[in-house]
């Protein structure tokens, strides 16, 4: 034992401040007399009331109200029928039946940190791998699609569906402003306002990737995937507006509550991960581009293969700690994953750690939920909360640089052959050339069944009905370009409810919603 070190009483219950000092009394600040005033060297009060006023770090600037849960998964070692190392050298996907621990954070988007968890919004599902060679971080939404293909646009849009700078309300006026001047908009617009813009819970859906990334195997040849997770005994759910509505009314914390619950009495919810995998180029033999991450990959070209198996087996100890400090990033991958050329992810990836940095601080990868659990020697040190320094056991302490001959961290061996790819274009600021903006919103409205279809109509008259006239106009020419059919039931539900310029209907009110209940949904 270490001499000066106390013997640590583990049923020690003792109050102390953070400075050690047992408390002897927490009900009295030291006053002159009973009745006050007070006095400045009231240590143990002002230390427990500063560190009070400090308890909240600034919320996601979107994905604000979410939960975790820490769980494992396991590889099958193949893709589909093949062996894995066919694409990827990446380790932890090698063998069948490796186990890399992984915590998830599902979340919602857009409104804040206590906001109800039934709101029509898509859910934010990131999954940090602590893998033997450092983290991956796959950040990814229950929708497969996204809003917009370049990154510049995100923070627009995020003003746009968050709430109104003057009345701290979210305006569907707003909203579908900004929308309706991007169309690219409209295949996602399609899906949030059908009932797969309310998964029942965060145990009942899917998750994906959205983003084109690569996949890089020993020989650094590369090819395109996007990640997909897929709920296995829990299936997926979604629900009707009416369904939310009446959730709600009871409750606004019921997907938080159904995730940990499901976990307490060991009802550990599972997803399989699946990839679709593209040759590596630009394709121009398909109507959209494998970098639009508007676009789904159709199924039958590019299957869903199966990689591995992830449990969520284990609740946060502490909310704070794990699940508000947790960050996640597009970047954060490991050898034999890579980037693709698209646009967005490389938007994205600048974001996240720069947010990071700003909303937990400087050293937040040294936190234990960020850490990796493997080797960590940086030459990195001080900022805010420097915890320790990530020195290797046998460095020479003098030596935080590198090069150096006198003992320092080194470069590690190349693990394979590096990817290469070639570039040879004008730089440009300009859109992407197939933008195709309409048709997969057409195949995915006819792929609904009945019920999400009438859900989709009537969700979409309810919002726009709070909307001016140019702006139902211009998303009805975009659902008619989409689908004749689905234009014209827009329309049809809009002359229905009146003209909001006119004053025949209140925006606030909206119209009545009465559907057919939800039921078990097919998976897209
Ligand atoms: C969170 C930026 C697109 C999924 C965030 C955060 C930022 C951000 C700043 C907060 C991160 C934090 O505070 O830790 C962006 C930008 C985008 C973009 C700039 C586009 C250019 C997307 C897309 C997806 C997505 C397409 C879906 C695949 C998420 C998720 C979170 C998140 C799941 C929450 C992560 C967590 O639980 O901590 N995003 N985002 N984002 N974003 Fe994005």
């Amino acid at each position: 034992m270490d001499g000066n070190k106390p013997k640590q009483d583990e049923d020690n219950l003792t109050l102390t401040t953070r400075q050690g000092h047992p408390v002897r009394d927490n009900q009295n600040i030291r006053t002159v007399g009973n009745r006050g005033p007070s006095t400045l060297e009231n240590y143990h009060f002002l230390e427990k009331m500063s560190h009070f006023d400090r308890e909240r770090i600034p919320e996601r600037v979107v994905h604000a109200r979410g939960a975790g849960a820490h769980g494992v998964f396991t590889a099958y070692g193949k893709v589909g029928d093949e062996p894995v190392s066919k694409y990827t050298r990446a380790k932890l996907f090698q063998e069948a039946g490796k186990e890399t621990p992984v915590f998830v954070r599902f979340s919602t988007v857009i409104h804040g940190g206590h906001s109800p968890e039934t709101l029509r919004d898509p859910r934010g599902f990131a999954t940090k791998f602590y893998t033997e060679d450092g983290n991956w971080d796959l950040v990814g939404n229950n929708l497969k699609i996204f809003f917009i293909r370049d990154p510049l646009k995100f923070p627009d849009m995020v003003h746009a569906f968050k709430p109104d700078p003057i009345t701290n309300v979210q305006d569907m006026q707003r909203f579908f402003d900004f929308v309706s001047m991007s169309p690219e908009a409209t295949h996602m617009i399609t899906f949030l306002f059908s009932p797969w813009g309310i998964p029942a819970n965060y145990r009942q859906m899917q998750g994906s990737g959205v983003n084109t990334y690569k996949w890089v195997n020993a020989e650094g040849k590369a090819v395109l995937v996007k990640y997909h997770w897929e709920p296995l005994k829990q299936g997926i759910k979604n629900l009707t507006q009416a369904e939310a509505n009446e959730i709600q009314a009871k409750s606004f914390n019921h997907a938080t509550l159904d995730l940990y619950e499901a976990i307490e009495r060991g009802d550990y919810p599972e997803w399989e991960l699946c990839v679709q995998i593209m040759e590596d180029g630009e394709h121009p033999e398909l109507d959209f581009d494998p970098l639009d991450d508007t676009k789904l990959w159709p199924t039958d070209k590019f299957p869903f293969l199966p990689v591995g198996k992830m449990t969520l087996n284990r609740n946060p100890e502490d909310y704070f700690t794990e699940v508000e400090q947790s960050a996640f990033g597009t970047g954060v991958l490991v050898d034999g994953l890579d980037f693709s050329d698209d646009k967005m992810l490389q938007g994205r990836t600048f974001s996240y750690s720069d947010t990071q940095r700003y909303r937990v601080g400087a050293n937040y990868l040294q936190l234990p939920i960020n850490a990796p659990k493997t080797h960590v020697a940086t030459n990195q040190s001080g900022g805010q909360m420097q915890y320790k320094v990530d020195r290797a056991p046998g460095q020479n302490p003098h030596v935080n640089y590198e090069p150096s001959s006198m003992g320092g961290l080194q470069e590690a061996p190349k693990p394979g052959k590096d990817h290469e790819p070639e570039y040879n274009a004008r730089l440009v600021r300009e859109p992407i050339d197939r933008q195709n903006n309409f048709g997969q919103a057409g195949e995915t409205y006819r792929s609904f069944e009945p019920w999400e279809q009438d859900e989709l109509i009537a969700n979409l008259v309810d919002a726009l009905s709070q909307c001016k006239q140019d702006i139902r106009e211009r998303m009805i020419s975009y659902f008619t370009q989409a689908d004749p059919e689905y234009g014209r039931r827009v329309k049809e539900g809009l002359e229905n409810v009146g003209d909001i310029e006119s004053g025949q209907i209140d925006p606030q009110q909206g119209v009545d919603l009465s559907h057919e209940k939800g039921k078990e949904a097919d998976p897209y």
